[in-house]
């Protein structure tokens, strides 16, 4: 499963980035908005840090302007990945520019029957929001199950990208129902690192070895 990274902080990116943990970024206009920063310029610095796919989102609501916008985007450099929201301009505008052989990451998916639409329009990337469905009392995982099997069931080249992911539990079903990418915040790959038996058995080892007096260095 591929990793990227749902955020515009150029310094949570750099770090991961160095431990080969970022296969990709993605962005939206409310991260832009957090990071303070302008969405060529921090996009420019992403996409000069990061070799894979760059997610930038179109903020038009209709066909024409997604197009427009998307194209302004995708001058920022070669691996930018145009996001355009799920509606039917949406799917519109993801027609038009994968037909260019532009990437587009179709977003804010909530049903398998969006996801079905966007292969069709000839999305390079899903993304269904785990989160944000599990926030209504739905099983965000479901989603992701019912896309890999729709997808696997006709060949669909579309990659699933699970995203709105909140947690450490979603990086591991994500990865077990067989995602091709995951987004997440820096915060939960940084947590995928954590156990308690990891502190303890380290404490431990640590104990013992004060003991025998030794050192290595
Ligand atoms: C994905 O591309 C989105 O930027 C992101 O995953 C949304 O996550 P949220 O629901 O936590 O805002």
């Amino acid at each position: 499963m591929k990793f990227f990274v749902d955020t515009a902080e150029i310094e949570a990116i750099r770090e991961l980035h160095a431990l080969g943990m970022v296969d990709g970024v993605t962005t939206n206009p409310s991260l832009i908005m957090k990071s303070g920063r302008d969405i060529k310029e921090v996009t420019r610095e992403i996409c000069e840090l990061v070799e894979g796919p760059v997610s930038a989102e179109t903020v038009a609501l209709d066909a024409e302007g997604m197009i427009a916008e998307g194209r302004e985007l995708a001058k920022i450099a070669d691996n930018i990945t145009i996001k355009v929201p799920l509606t039917w301009d949406g799917l519109r505008a993801c027609k038009v520019l994968s037909d260019e052989g532009r990437m587009v990451n179709v977003t804010l998916c909530f049903s398998a029957n969006q996801a079905l639409l966007a292969a069709k329009a000839g999305a390079t990337f899903i993304s269904p929001f785990i989160g944000r469905l599990d926030d209504i009392n739905l099983d965000g995982m479901d989603l992701i199950q019912d896309i890999r099997i729709i997808y696997d069931n006709y060949g669909f080249e579309t990659q699933i990208l699970a995203a709105s992911i909140r947690s450490v539990n979603h990086m591991t079903d994500a990865a077990r129902i067989g995602a091709d990418v995951a987004t997440a915040p820096p915060s939960v790959i940084h947590q995928m690192a954590n156990h308690v038996l990891t502190d303890k058995g380290l404490d431990a080892f640590m104990k013992d070895w004060a003991k025998t007096g030794q050192k290595i260095l």
